[in-house]
């Protein structure tokens, strides 16, 4: 048995490093044991001075080891490589595999992981100090698995305009000058808390306490006690839970508020099935109502709506997702960075962008502001099945013989169903009177990380788009 040494604070791609050396050494699970220590790498004494393999793996392999190797349990380093061994060995289907115990041993890891982030992200609780005359908000946090590097990004895009450190007792995350950075381990602080902040967030506590909705069990469970003495509001806790029967019996006696203005109207209003046209209008027409679309609050924040662009009784219609922010401002699908892919594979596989009809699932650009970005955000099912009803009145007035949907959430808006992409891409259906055929989304080839990988992806997305030619050429 070999024992290959980890740093302390081993992060995904240290642990890729030795796990690659590991498999150009041929070593099998059974032969090699991590050893998690601050040791200077003994890759030489242990004679693993091998270059590491190139392997390429799931991208799920990748997201699951980011979160396992985080995880406190000892044998998280076996355990991943065991399953890199196998993935290697060309098991396919074995991370999404119910029945097989690493693959869920491996998911239950992750996942204990994701709350022990969500946890930090809910429960840490600044206080303010003064250090060389600068103002530093701090904060002391107990997580149960090593979170710090996963959650200090949210930190960073949350408190990005103030200097702050959180302290573990694994180690400590500082934002500086617009600097992160991780450190030791800290001791934990004496002194907690500070006045105003712990009042402020006393006061949020009280007002947002309800105490119909009291389940202590359940409190207890997703706060765990453990992170109660960092967290300010927690001392109202005790008198609150008292209390709560006693607020529950006046809640009940006192007569029902009174519903606000217009509260039954606008009620009326979002119930109210969407009307269906009788027969199909034609584009220009759709144009100028979808300016109105108030059927979902998408519409709110997005600069406009952004309708499909193409012939009005192409041949075939590509469906994407939602606009982006280059979409959003321009009021044209696809003419930003997803837009240049889709672009150059429909070239490469012999069809003319202007002979097709181009449009999304959904027509509003759904975004977080992050400082001056916009960020992306998937739009969810309601909001996809919301806006089928533009689609499908865009479908109805092109009549296309063949329609591409590029991606999940395309297929989710025109057939109501979630689809196993991967699985169904590149074949030609029959649906609704036309024909289907779904393919990767453009946007998912510039987020593979590996080069190879989005090669090899690209390639295959234009072999799909190859199916759809002939139907451009019908045209
Ligand atoms: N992604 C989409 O799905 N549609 C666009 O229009 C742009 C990016």
């Amino acid at each position: 048995m070999l024992s290959v040494p980890l740093p302390e604070d081993c992060s995904a791609e240290d642990f890729r490093e030795a796990a690659r050396r590991c498999l150009a050494a041929n070593l099998s699970p059974q032969q090699v044991m991590f050893a998690c220590g601050d040791r200077p790498s003994l890759f030489e004494e242990t004679g693993l001075e091998v270059e590491p393999a190139r392997l390429n793996v799931p991208r799920s392999f990748v997201t699951l080891v980011s979160k396992v190797v985080c995880h406190s349990a000892e044998d998280r380093f076996a355990l991943l490589y065991r399953l890199l061994w196998r993935l290697r060995g060309g098991e396919r289907g074995l991370l999404e595999s119910p029945a097989d115990p690493d693959a869920m041993r491996a998911a239950l890891y992750a996942k204990a992981v994701d709350k022990d982030v969500y946890r930090m992200h809910a429960y840490v609780r600044f206080a303010e100090r003064e250090v060389d005359g600068k103002k530093l908000f701090v904060a002391w946090h107990e997580p149960q698995h090593r979170v710090l590097r996963l959650a200090a990004p949210f930190f960073v895009d949350r408190f990005s305009n103030m200097d702050w450190l959180i302290a573990t007792p694994v180690g400590t995350a500082a934002w500086r000058e617009g600097v992160l950075s991780f450190g030791p381990p800290a001791a934990r602080p004496l002194r907690q808390g500070d006045e105003v902040l712990d009042e402020l967030w006393k006061a949020y506590y009280r007002t947002t306490f309800n105490p119909a909705r009291l389940r202590v069990k359940a409190m207890v469970a997703q706060m765990p006690k453990r992170h109660w003495a960092t967290m300010p509001e927690t001392s109202l806790i005790p008198e609150m839970v008292h209390a709560a029967g006693g607020r529950v019996d006046a809640m009940q006696e006192r007569p029902p508020d009174t519903p606000p203005r217009f509260a039954a109207a606008v009620a009326a209003r979002i119930a109210e099935p969407p009307r269906q046209p009788e027969e199909a209008a034609p584009l220009d027409a759709i144009a100028r109502e979808v300016q109105a679309c108030r059927l979902c609050p998408l519409h709110g924040p997005a600069t406009q709506p952004v309708l499909g662009e193409g012939p009005p009784h192409a041949s075939i219609m590509f469906v994407g997702e939602q606009p982006g922010d280059q979409e959003d401002l321009a009021g044209k699908p696809f003419v930003g960075p997803a837009g240049q892919v889709f672009d150059r594979a429909l070239a490469e596989a012999g069809i003319a962008r202007q002979k097709a009809y181009v449009t999304n699932a959904v027509k509003h650009f759904k975004f977080e502001p992050r400082g001056k970005r916009r960020v992306h955000m998937k739009p969810s099912a309601g909001e996809v099945t919301k806006c089928r009803f533009w689609l499908e009145r865009e479908i109805a007035a092109v009549r296309p013989k063949l329609i591409v949907a590029l991606g999940a959430t395309a297929m989710l808006g025109l057939t109501g169903r979630t689809v196993a992409v991967t699985k169904e891409r590149g074949r030609v259906l029959p649906f609704q009177g036309c024909s289907i055929l779904v393919t990767v989304h453009p946007s998912y080839l510039l987020r593979l990380p590996d080069a190879d990988l989005a090669a090899l992806e690209y390639r295959r997305f234009v072999e799909d788009l190859r199916v759809a030619q002939p139907w451009c050429e019908a045209a």
